[in-house]
């Protein structure tokens, strides 16, 4: 590593940014750390006809080859809690896109503020919370979005869009597509209660309540009463730990496809042939969600290395980094994978990862 022009890195390995952990060098690499440092950063790089990266978490990116132009790592920091001025017992939390978003979630718990313990222990950074439109256990962002801070790149300007405005769905929103490269965002601001109770309706996460509950000896535990927010995290955090691989343990960027939308008739006929098969509905009653997770297993992956890459053994919906596996050999094992599942299932899987270029996946 070795300083570049101004305050620049250059030639900086970004095996340490990612949760993939694979080696990929960034040819200009700069941290974040003030707002309004970034229209300066911004200009320099147009000036000299780079292509600019955004890395927060850097937990849903998978690098396949070096990056040409300049990596810009979210180190903005704030957390800010005020009372809703609409209501008297939500609060708003206002959040710099490069504070830690497991960190958030603590802050929050400690602070009595309920509704992100369902999303505690999704790796990455808050900024990123959005794009994808983080969600788990019968929780997502869009439940307690009130709006988005980001600098636009074609206005040069700070702009404020409201949650309806970031058009979130299903692991998507406006920052996938019109705002695609344009948006940096800055900060989020969630709406949280202070009284409200948490949500259990996710069937893995009523299972693990009761199991903890059962296993309680405290007089308060009893099966019928309603879980504290404490609990929900506890039990979340604990289902994450059994099946989903700590990043700093095994390189890995969670689910690596969207769980795929099919028409009700293939769903049925699916369930005909395989009939453990789960679907979930969807906003639409001609079209149910299926596991992706199921697909792949029953295709035959879970658990299956290749060199350094791999499925997971826990989690078939996960692709594992084992040391010194590459993006593209990761890429190739997912292609197979999502071949496979098309031959067998004549089902489409999506990558939800962000693939770098993202040409390789259509190579
Ligand atoms: N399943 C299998 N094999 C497996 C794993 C799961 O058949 O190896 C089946 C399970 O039996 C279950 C179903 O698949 O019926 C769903 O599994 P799970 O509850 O683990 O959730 P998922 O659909 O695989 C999604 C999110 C996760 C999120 C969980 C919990 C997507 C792409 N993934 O996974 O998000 O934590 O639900 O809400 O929607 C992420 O985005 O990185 C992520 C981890």
């Amino acid at each position: 590593m070795s300083a570049g022009p101004g305050s620049w890195l250059s030639h900086v390995d970004l095996a340490g940014f990612t949760s993939f952990g694979v080696s990929a060098r960034a040819r200009f690499f700069a941290s974040l750390q003030q707002e309004d440092e970034l229209p300066t950063l911004l200009q320099e790089a147009d000036d000299k006809d780079l292509p600019v990266l955004i890395l927060g978490g850097g937990s849903n990116v998978l690098l396949t080859a070096d990056f040409p132009g300049l990596v810009i790592q979210m180190a903005l920091t704030g957390i800010v809690v005020r009372p809703d001025p609409l209501s008297a017992e939500h609060f708003l939390v206002t959040a710099a896109a490069g504070e830690n978003w497991h960190a958030l979630v603590e802050f929050c718990l400690r602070n009595q503020l309920v509704g992100l313990e369902n999303l505690a222990l999704i790796p990455g950074s808050t900024g990123a919370a959005p794009v994808q439109n983080i969600g788990a256990y019968g929780v997502e962002l869009s439940d307690v979005l009130v709006s988005v801070r980001y600098f636009d790149r074609r206005t040069q300007q700070v702009h404020q869009i409201t949650a309806e405005q970031c058009e979130l769905s299903y692991r998507d929103s406006i920052f996938k597509h019109s705002l695609k490269h344009h948006a940096i965002i800055l900060s989020v601001c969630l709406r949280l209660s202070k009284g409200a109770a948490p949500v259990i309706n996710y069937p893995a996460l009523q299972q693990a309540l009761l199991h903890s509950r059962r296993s309680a000896t405290q007089p308060t535990s009893q099966p019928t009463s309603q879980p504290t927010p404490q609990q929900v995290f506890d039990a979340v955090c604990a289902i994450r730990r059994s099946k989903l691989p700590d990043p700093q343990v095994l390189g890995n960027a969670g689910s690596f496809f969207r769980n795929p939308q099919v028409t009700l008739a293939h769903c049925e006929r699916l369930q005909r042939e395989w009939t453990d098969l789960p679907s979930y509905k969807t906003d639409s009653e001609l079209t149910r969600k299926l596991p992706a997770a199921w697909l792949i297993e029953k295709a035959g992956w879970k658990g299956y290395r290749t060199g350094d890459a791999g499925v997971h053994a826990q989690q078939a919906l996960v692709l594992v980094n084992y040391g010194e596996a590459t993006g593209v050999q990761l890429v190739d094992l997912a292609r197979k994978v999502a071949a496979s599942v098309q031959q067998r299932f004549d089902i489409t899987l999506e990558p939800e990862v962000n693939i770098l270029p993202a040409s390789v996946w259509h190579a």
